[in-house]
């Protein structure tokens, strides 16, 4: 057991995918993984183990959130020896071509956060993606049809933001999208050596406000982005 998980050693897969909604954990468990058996409900925090076409992987939440997702992400990494994580979440877009329910993959990650600042005071340590994973999880989603965009994404520590105008102004050099976790995955995966990647369907638009998702689309109909990242955590 760690801290905030309370699976026994051996229980977690070394490849995992994180979505931020622990019921999205569920229905991925539910529907992509044979014989899944659930690993941990502390808090909530549904997390499963099972295996995808013959490959043992896990699924677990991770809320939302900088400190959130860093204190799963270590556990996994430091306490269970996970060494490929996806994020699989959602995200705003902030670049009028990019629409509700599009693919975008974290290339790079912008944070506002202090996370990673607190211990570089004097430096912008950049928030990267591993290669391996992003050229793969690219070439799986291409090939399934998926439209998809590959860039910089905003890791926000604030959803209801008087920053909007700044943010916008981040769309306009380039940045893609915004969410509230990949700097820090990216930050936990650069500290501990491990893979990470960030994949995030759009689910509303700061730049085109009449698209939007409802929850039960953003729980039931991200089925590309979770099939994009089972088949890219299984990629050799
Ligand atoms: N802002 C921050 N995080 C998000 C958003 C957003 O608009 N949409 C989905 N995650």
């Amino acid at each position: 057991m760690s801290i905030h998980i309370e699976a026994k050693q051996g229980e977690i897969a070394d490849k995992i995918l994180l979505p931020g909604d622990p019921l999205r954990a569920k229905f991925i468990a539910e529907n992509f993984l044979e014989d899944a058996v659930c690993f941990n409900n502390v808090r909530g925090m549904l997390g499963y183990t099972g295996t995808y076409k013959g490959h043992r992987v896990s699924v677990m939440g991770t809320g939302m959130g900088m400190p959130s997702i860093s204190i799963y992400a270590r556990e996994l990494i430091v306490d269970y020896g996970v060494k490929t994580l996806i994020r699989v979440g959602t995200a705003g877009s902030l670049n009028k071509d990019i629409h509700v329910r599009e693919l975008v993959l974290a290339q790079a990650a912008a944070t506002n956060s202090n996370i990673i600042r607190n211990d570089f005071p004097e430096y912008d340590f950049p928030q990267i993606a591993d290669f391996s994973l992003l050229d793969k999880a690219y070439h799986i989603a291409e090939n399934m049809g998926v439209t998809t965009h590959v860039g910089s994404v905003l890791s926000s520590d604030v959803f209801y933001s008087n920053m909007f105008e700044r943010n916008l102004k981040l769309g306009e050099l380039g940045v893609k999208a915004v969410e509230m976790e990949a700097a820090a995955l990216y930050y936990m995966a650069a500290q501990h050596g491990v893979q990470a990647l960030a994949m995030m369907t759009i689910s509303d638009s700061l730049v085109n406000p009449d698209e939007d998702t409802t929850a039960e689309e953003r729980q039931n109909t991200f089925t590309d982005m979770m099939k994009v990242g089972l088949e890219t955590l299984i990629t050799e």
